[in-house]
């Protein structure tokens, strides 16, 4: 009841709002001054205010840079600079006086009354943002900027969303706004904002329109009355800060996306061997038990996970004492890491606020937390009941985190993990709304599982490969009569983080009065109001700053210190961290899973749309899904198709909830076969997605590819989010309807062979229909004009994978040519020794040349060229230390 009375109060005050808006007089722009790079303006309020959702600010400035050939800044801010801008200690911004540019592409054209702006391809005319179809409202709680669209755009971006790749631009919202949005709801806003979109015209080419601006929003797509196509932000707060990016390849937009949010991080190659996690795995002996079974069952496993069952009632820093004893997680990495096999160990943000707590108080001591208005830590609810958080963008609240990781994952007193998993840090917390006290909840979820209900307890078989204490002689890990030294360990190693040298720039901390919990504009946050489910929107950051403001960027943060925490530790090879909240720019620091899925055909599906928005939108390459479902029963025929299809996706992890039955792929033997097959030609190709993966963190080219990115004039591709490349040679089309065994595909006009075969496939720009397609099997082929390097077998981990020769795959394109290259280091050493070797087939020879810095010590034994007539293999034995030639015989 008081619901529905809520969001009819909600409707009528949106209609109001709506009128109200239309009456709003606009902005009128003066005293223009050409500059170097661009121009400035005075942008006045054109009339009376209409206030339509808050004040509005009379005096707007506005700055147009031309920052280089392609990428235009356009800012728009209010005069006297209180209005809150994205600090620089979230995102350093590019500095325009290194890339000064007057042969733009894109042209820039204001319209001085009514004040509105144009961006054009200075070469075709072509208009790619008009903003004239309704005023500019610059308010202190709403900001609205319209674009006109051309009919039916090709829109991308915009997430995270699981809605479909291309998206709908017709009655149709995003909103953005980080959430804990469980079972990943359909056009929602979900754990991450991406203010970023790539349009793409067939005739045009691709651009790209960033609006850096971390407050809620939505972006509104609809028709004018006229029928005019717009795209319309509604921001409650923040400056227009916008980046246009001229492409017009679709990858250079990607590129030049990357030059300003800055490049993905490079992640370890151990990091793309298979993976598995579970929430509920019931002691330190099950982690065992599952690495033993993966071995049993021939399938390859790189890391296991260690979920939050691993913590002392749930809290940071601590394990279980029974559970989870210290001295046995010592002994489980040790042994981990001689089977070359990793460990990944989750830190959520609450802490504890039990008086008790070490980590906590130490927290305390060093002020890391955020406050309240009166400095007072805030507190809330999250897993360990009553916590409080990090704020981790101040230096006292990265610091101490540093510290608390450096003791905790100290390799020789403490747990020598190899990666860290951070989560609920959109922030998600328990009290639903501001109304909410903590202390009522603060003993609802802070028991262990419960242990008549795990999930499946540890059978006590033997485990294979593990040391005597994991053997049921010698007791589980239940009963261990462990000295659990929790790491109080006051010899805390130095720390090795050095604060960032921030010079800020952009250090407006916000306009004063403003409703933090109530702004007028309603964004539709799924979850509620601003500060339901959350930390509440006033409370402040030590620069500050408010969570209304910085809310969307908690996640970003965090993921920065946990990274510098890693890096602490071990300074020379590169951190892993996978996050599910995420903020422009994460990618430069982290992995990215897609949440809280759920065991369904729909889920399956929705992995690759949610894929390729992070790996050629949102610079996020490293990313993949809960492979088989979080939520709900995984059926073996689907997690059969999920293995197959998640073996093709950067990052690749079987994990499932607590209430869900176990998962892991040896569970049935169609699953664990099809795991098997597939994870076997993830493997050959490991060395050409690492190469991917490389290109990806210098140029800022998808590690996962849409199809349009390839074929950028053929309109059949613009909304194909069922198929993809893995990298840019390998072409994936998975059998996509429910329990099917057949599979329509479509292949562009071009040649291609098939993985599996080899043989030559000639596409036609058409659909194809493959029937019978095996629970094991998924279509792949590789385009033609592109040479694949493969090791020539697998293996079942990366390790003894890096043993492996190479064979290298030439499919020549329809004009008989191809080219490829391979990327070689130790695969984690930051600054390593490298060789990036480029290969080359003319139609008649293969050269390999480049740079060779790493000596690998391998060879390439086998050179496969493929054609339409059948393949030829060369056997030889050519060292990947130097340059080669390979002529076929015939
Ligand atoms: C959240 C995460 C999930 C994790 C669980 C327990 O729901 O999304 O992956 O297993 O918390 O930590």
């Amino acid at each position: 009841m008081k619901k529905s009375l809520q969001s009819l109060a909600l409707v009528v005050a949106t209609a109001v709002a709506a009128s109200v808006v239309e009456d709003c007089p606009g902005y009128k722009a003066s005293n223009v001054v050409k500059t170097a790079s661009g121009l400035t303006a005075d942008l006045k309020l054109a009339g009376d205010p209409c206030d339509a959702f808050g004040q509005d600010i009379p005096d707007l400035k506005l700055l147009v840079e031309h920052q280089t050939e392609s990428r235009l800044h356009v800012i728009i801010y209010d005069a006297d600079e209180q209005v809150y801008q994205v600090p620089e200690s979230y995102i350093p911004r590019p500095d325009p006086s290194e890339h000064p540019s007057n042969r733009s592409q894109l042209a820039f054209s204001l319209n001085e009354d009514p004040f509105s702006f144009q961006v054009t391809r200075r070469d075709s005319g072509d208009v790619l943002f008009d903003t004239s179809s309704a005023q500019l409202i610059f308010e202190s709680q709403y900001v609205r900027l319209r674009t006109s669209l051309p009919a039916d755009a090709n829109i991308y971006g915009l997430g995270e969303h699981s809605e479909p790749y291309r998206l709908p631009t017709t009655d149709y919202r995003r909103t953005l706004w980080n959430s804990d949005a469980a079972w990943i709801p359909r056009n929602q806003n979900l754990y991450g904002s991406h203010p970023v979109y790539l349009e793409h015209r067939q005739s045009g080419g691709s651009h790209g329109v960033f609006l850096l601006n971390s407050n809620g929003m939505d972006i509104n797509f609809n028709h004018t009355d006229s029928g005019e196509p717009f795209l319309e932000y509604n921001t409650i707060g923040g400056v227009l800060d916008y980046y246009f990016f001229d492409g017009p390849d679709p990858s250079a937009v990607s590129s030049q996306y990357a030059d300003v949010i800055g490049l993905p991080a490079m992640m370890p190659y151990w990091s793309l061997g298979f993976q598995q996690a579970k929430y509920g795995y019931w002691d330190v002996n099950m982690l065992a038990e599952v690495a033993a079974n993966y071995t049993a069952a021939d399938i390859p496993l790189e890391v296991i996970w260690a979920d939050i069952d691993y913590m002392d009632r749930r809290k940071n820093f601590v394990t279980d004492p029974e559970r989870f004893p210290m001295d046995k997680m010592r002994e489980l990495v040790d042994t981990l890491h001689q089977r070359h096999q990793y460990l990944i160990m989750m830190l959520d943000p609450g802490m504890s606020t039990n008086t008790s707590y070490e980590p906590y108080l130490r927290g305390l001591e060093a002020g890391a937390y955020l406050e309240n208005e009166d400095g007072s830590p805030f507190r809330g609810v999250q897993w360990p009941g009553e916590v409080v958080w990090p704020d981790y963008n101040s230096p006292e609240g990265k610091e101490w985190w540093v510290q608390e990781m450096s003791i905790f994952f100290d390799p020789e007193t403490g747990i020598d993990v190899d990666g860290v998993w951070n989560d609920m840090n959109e922030v998600a917390q328990f009290c639903p709304d501001i109304q909410c006290d903590p202390k009522q909840h603060a003993d609802d979820t802070n028991t262990p599982p419960d242990p008549e209900h795990p999930p499946r307890p540890n059978t006590g078989r033997p485990i294979p490969g593990f040391p005597d204490s994991f053997q049921p002689d010698n007791g589980t890990a239940r009963n261990h009569n462990s000295n659990n030294n929790n790491n109080n360990n006051e010899n805390a190693r130095s720390l090795e983080y050095r604060q960032q040298e921030d010079a800020p720039r952009w250090d407006k901390k916000g306009l004063p009065g403003r409703d933090f919990f109530d702004p007028l504009y309603k964004i539709s946050n799924h979850l509620g109001n601003i500060s339901d489910h959350t930390v509440y929107t006033n409370v402040t950051n030590h620069d500050g700053t408010r969570q209304y403001d910085t809310h969307n960027m908690y996640g970003l943060a965090m993921v920065k210190a946990t990274r510098a925490g890693l890096l602490a530790r071990r300074p020379n090879k590169r951190p892993f961290v996978l996050t599910r909240a995420t903020f422009a720019g994460s990618g430069a620091h982290t992995a990215h899973w897609f949440g809280d899925n759920e065991s369904s055909w729909e889920h399956y599906r929705a992995s690759i749309t949610q894929m390729l928005g992070f790996t050629s939108i949102h610079q996020m390459p490293m990313v993949g899904t809960d492979v088989c479902g979080f939520n709900g029963e995984a059926q073996e025929l689907m997690c059969a198709r999920w293995a197959a299809l998640a073996a093709f996706m950067p990052f690749m992890r079987n994990h499932a909830d607590i209430s869900a039955p176990v998962q892991e792929f040896y569970q049935w033997e169609i699953v664990a076969e099809s795991a098997r097959k597939a994870l076997a030609a993830r493997y050959r190709l490991l060395d050409y997605m690492y190469t991917a993966m490389y290109r990806a963190s210098t140029e800022g080219v998808p590690s996962v590819n849409p199809l349009f990115f390839l074929y950028p004039s053929d309109p059949a591709t613009f909304g194909i989010d069922t198929q993809f490349f893995f990298g840019d040679a390998v072409l994936v089309s998975p059998v996509v309807e429910d329990d099917a065994q057949s599979v329509e595909f479509y292949l562009p006009d071009d040649v291609f062979y098939d993985f599996w075969t080899l043989e030559a496939v000639r596409g036609r720009g058409e659909t194809v229909t493959r029937d019978n397609v095996d629970w094991t099997d998924i279509p792949v082929h590789i385009r033609g004009g592109t040479i694949v390097p493969l090791r020539s077998e697998s293996a079942n981990t990366t390790t003894a994978l890096r043993e492996k020769s190479f064979t290298l795959v030439v499919a020549p394109g329809l004009d008989g040519k191809a080219s490829g290259s391979l990327f070689l280091d130790d695969g984690e050493t930051i600054g390593g020794d490298s060789s990036d070797i480029s290969f080359s087939w003319d139609g008649s020879e293969l050269r390999a040349g480049g740079e060779f810095g790493y000596e690998s010590g391998r060879v390439v034994e086998a050179v496969v060229v493929l054609s339409a007539d059948g393949k030829e293999t060369i056997e030889g034995e050519w060292s990947l230390d130097g340059e080669f030639t390979v002529k076929p015989s015939s």
